[in-house]
């Protein structure tokens, strides 16, 4: 039994050779050199660097680094604020209206997070909601920061628009994430963090600097036609909505990315929909709208973090699928990503990140991003 345990840890732990190790520190240490370049406030690289080195290790890569020149150029292009804080514009005991003063996604989001959860500590349930913001990465973040307070959290934004509504062949609606995480015992928390698409764009993307298709189900081309190209849903195309075509109900996910944007560019005064600035442009600010929500569980039936447990005990020990060796819960895979993290010592990242992190430390004139020796 012991020697099955070792030997799966040791495969779990292992990285290929197509990929090479980075200390979390080095990351977020050079997450801040190049924010740094670009003129971003310390505390502000920071942040974003806490954010993006949080999702590589979450295993959602598509969201870490490999956004990194993505905020760089906003910032460049100054279209995202450097010498501004995000302010509360209106607030209540129960609620906030926060103007994000277009400083980067993290920043403001953490502010509204830190409201959000001091309110429903205060007075039981909290929404607050932020204009003029800019991406903010992994949803999954902001409410994680509930769930370690715990408290129920919950995290919307919305996005450029990338996403082709059922039976359109246009990009109207954003990948528009949900996020919700809720305290279960000793640290054990349930975190649901998706994007209304089937697939996030950084997925395709990741597909595509890897050079291989994408899986049935993520995207269409120009026409509204299923497609496992990347090239062809990036350039024309556009990501389905959760669920993929109506058939096998993408209509759902389609409705829930609406939803979203109801509770962000719409509750915010901001951008909605396809009035947002197209994805990576930056011929104007993003304007985004996000929405940030926290539940007290104590100012209801007491023991809620213990019932999660049972819950998610009972989901996590059902009987598998023939083929399968375990059921898990949302949040199971991440965890497992973070405990490989941890076991490697450091973040593995595929090959092709490097020249593209190294050009980008050449261009800002920074030191380059210094993976472990082999
Ligand atoms: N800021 C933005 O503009 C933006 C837009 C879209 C997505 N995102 C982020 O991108 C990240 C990736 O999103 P995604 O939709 O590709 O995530 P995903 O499909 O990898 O995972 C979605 C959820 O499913 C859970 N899950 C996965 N496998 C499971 C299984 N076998 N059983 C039970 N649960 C399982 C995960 O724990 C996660 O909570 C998220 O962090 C999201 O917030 C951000």
């Amino acid at each position: 039994m012991l020697f099955w345990r070792s030997l799966r840890r040791f495969f779990s732990a292992t990285t290929s050779s197509s990929e090479r190790i980075v200390p979390a520190d080095e990351v977020r240490s050079f997450v801040v050199r190049c924010m740094g370049a670009v003129g971003t406030k310390a505390s502000h690289a920071e942040s974003l660097a806490e954010l993006l080195v949080t999702a590589d290790e979450r295993g959602h890569y598509s969201h870490g680094l490999n956004r990194l020149e993505m905020y760089v150029h906003d910032v460049e292009c100054k279209v995202t604020a450097i010498d501004a804080e995000p302010v509360v514009a209106n607030e209540t005991p129960a609620t906030a209206f926060v103007d994000g003063r277009n400083v980067l996604g993290p920043v403001a989001g953490t502010l509204c997070m830190e409201k959000a959860i001091s309110k429903a500590r205060d007075v039981g349930v909290s929404w607050v909601v932020c204009t003029a913001s800019n991406h903010y990465g992994i949803a999954g973040w902001y409410a994680i920061k509930a769930a370690n307070e715990g408290l129920i959290g919950m995290s919307f934004t919305n996005t450029s628009p990338l996403q082709v509504p059922t039976r359109s062949r246009q990009v109207a609606l954003g990948t528009n994430p949900i996020a919700f995480a809720a305290p279960g015992v000793n640290g054990d928390h349930f975190v649901l963090d998706m994007a209304t698409s089937t697939a996030a764009i950084g997925k395709v993307e990741l597909h595509q600097r890897k050079e291989i298709p994408i899986p049935t189900g993520w995207g269409v081309d120009s026409k509204g036609n299923e497609s496992r190209s990347p090239d062809a849903i990036l350039h024309g195309g556009g990501l389905s909505p959760l669920g993929g075509t109506e058939a096998s109900s993408g209509y759902k996910g389609y409705g829930l990315a609406t939803m979203v944007e109801i509770f962000c560019g719409i509750l915010a005064g901001s951008a909605y929909g396809p009035n947002i600035r197209r994805w990576m442009g930056t011929e104007e600010e993003a304007n985004l709208g996000q929405s940030f929500a926290a539940i007290n569980p104590t100012m209801f039936a007491p023991d809620f973090s213990e019932r999660l447990a049972d819950l998610l005990k009972i989901l996590r020990t059902l009987q598998p699928a023939e083929g399968e060796s375990e059921v898990l819960v949302a949040g199971d895979p991440e965890r497992r990503h973070l405990s490989k993290i941890k076991d490697l010592g450091g973040i593995p990242y595929h090959v092709n990140m490097f020249p593209a992190m190294d050009k980008l430390a050449d261009k800002l004139n920074v030191k380059r991003m210094v993976p472990k020796a082999t």
